[in-house]
This record gives C-alpha cells, structure tokens and sequence, in this order.
C-alpha cells in the first residue's frame, strides 16, 4: 500500500489529511479509536489502513475476514452531525459514497451495474457481499471501518463465505490498484457528507433507495427477540428498514436481515 500515491490522488478538503498505514493490526477500527483517545480534536480526518487484522471487526460481534494485502481495510474518523442522536445516519452517508465509487471503478468494464445496497450497512453485487461498512459512535466523533473485497480471487474466500462474497476481481476479471479506490471512495465520502450537512439526510436516502437490494423481498427479522416474517418495503424518512407483516408496517431500527 502506498501512502503518498493515495494523497496524489486526493481531492478532499479535510479527509485524508492524515493517512496511517501498517502492514498489520488487529483492527483499523480499534487503532482507530485508540488514536482518538490519544488526540481526540487533531485525529478527526485522519485515516487508518492495514493490509491485514489479525481481529477484523464486523457488525454485531462477527469477525472480518481478509487475506494479507488483496482488498481493501479502512477506518476513518469524522466529526459527529449536528444532531448526535442521528449518527447512525452516517453509516447510510457512507453506503452512498461506497456505491458510487464502486459505480465509477466498475462503469467503464461492465455493461451491467448490478451494485445494491442492503439495509442497514452492505454493499451487495448481483446477490454477494462486495463490501461491508461498520459505524461506531463516540461522544467525541465517528469512527467508519469499511472493509471492500478488491482482488481477492474466487478460491481465496474461506469455505463459510465463498457462496455469499465477491470481489471486484471477481466481477470484473482484473486486478485493481487499491489506492486508486481508496481516493475515490475518501472523495465521495466528503462530498456525500456535505450534502448530508447541508440537505439533510433526504437526498442521501434518494439515492440509497434507488439501489436496495431488500425492496420487495420476502425476509426473516428478529425483533424484541421474536423471529418474524414480512417483506421489505423500503427506508422511512429516518433511515429505518419499513417492513410489510400482514396487513401492518413495522419499523425496524437495527438488526440483520435473512432474505429469502
Ligand atoms: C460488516 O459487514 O459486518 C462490516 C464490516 C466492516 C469491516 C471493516 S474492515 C476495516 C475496519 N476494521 C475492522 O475491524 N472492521 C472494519
């Protein structure tokens, strides 16, 4: 991973100023966190990449797994909105910035775009997780992990994840340069987020809706710890997954979702 060409390319006013890498950690997200504590006001835009965690954190308590210096491991802390109480908002912000730079990689190889977004926080293409995003609150800020499958190979996915992953390699059937990704995804990010600051999060969820991936799909959710059955039908004015039980809607806050 080379630092310097990441800040070539960037185009960002305040994201990126600072770029970290190692080579290994146990988790960008908890390194992270960890320089937020040390400097919580200079850290905000700072950027923390690994080509490999020995703890890779996904969402509610599962791990991340990535093979040693293919894809892409990044954390970065940004400032929280006007209203904190919204901040898992940003997570949505986020999945915005990551189809677009995934749109503008893929668009000039393929005919077809088939990138979705499923709620709350994957990036999905043609039915297989592409990329994952993972949001953490502080009182202080934000800290965004995404984690994107670049050039991983087909074979290379443990046998747990083969059926349900892909990679860009995978989709595409070249190597990518991750640096380049990694500029543009930082650059959408800052521009999603100034929409976001400006607008609200209407726009964003204007574009969010345009690719989700559960809108009209049968689906198994868990809720106050009851298993249950509806249908997605898509995002309310906050972000929420609105779900069709019967003949009533139900608002879902938080969760993962089996669609079937
Ligand atoms: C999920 O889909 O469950 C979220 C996955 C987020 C993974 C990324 S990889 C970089 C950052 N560091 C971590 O430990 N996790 C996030």
């Amino acid at each position: 991973m080379n630092t310097k060409k990441i800040q070539n390319l960037l185009n960002t006013r305040f994201l990126g100023k600072n770029v970290f890498f190692e080579k290994s950690v146990d988790s960008t997200q908890l390194w992270a966190k960890k320089t937020l504590v040390t400097s919580p006001k200079t850290s905000i835009g700072s950027v923390f990449l690994t080509d490999f965690q020995t703890h890779g954190m996904g969402r509610n308590q599962r791990t991340w797994e990535s093979k040693p210096g293919q894809n892409i491991l990044l954390s970065f802390i940004d400032s929280l909105p006007a209203d904190p109480s919204k901040t898992y908002q940003l997570a949505l912000v986020a999945g915005v910035a990551l189809l677009k730079t995934l749109e503008i990689i893929l668009s000039p190889l393929l005919t077809e775009l088939e990138i979705e977004l499923k709620w709350p926080n994957d990036i999905f293409y043609d039915g297989k997780k592409l990329a994952g995003i993972l949001c953490e609150a502080t009182p202080q800020a934000v800290i965004i992990g995404i984690g994107i499958n670049i050039n991983e190979e087909k074979e290379g996915f443990s046998e747990s994840i083969k059926n349900q992953a892909t990679s860009l390699k995978e989709i595409a059937g070249i190597t990518f340069e991750r640096e380049k990704v990694i500029a543009i995804l930082l650059g959408e990010y800052e521009t999603a987020r100034k929409i976001y600051d400006e607008e609200g999060i209407k726009p964003i969820l204007n574009q969010w809706v345009a690719h989700d991936f559960l809108n009209g799909k049968k689906i198994t959710f868990t809720e106050k710890g009851i298993k249950q059955e509806g249908v997605a039908s898509g995002l309310n004015e906050n972000g929420f997954l609105k779900i069709r039980v019967g003949n009533n809607e139900t608002i879902l806050v938080a969760g993962d979702i089996l669609c079937y």
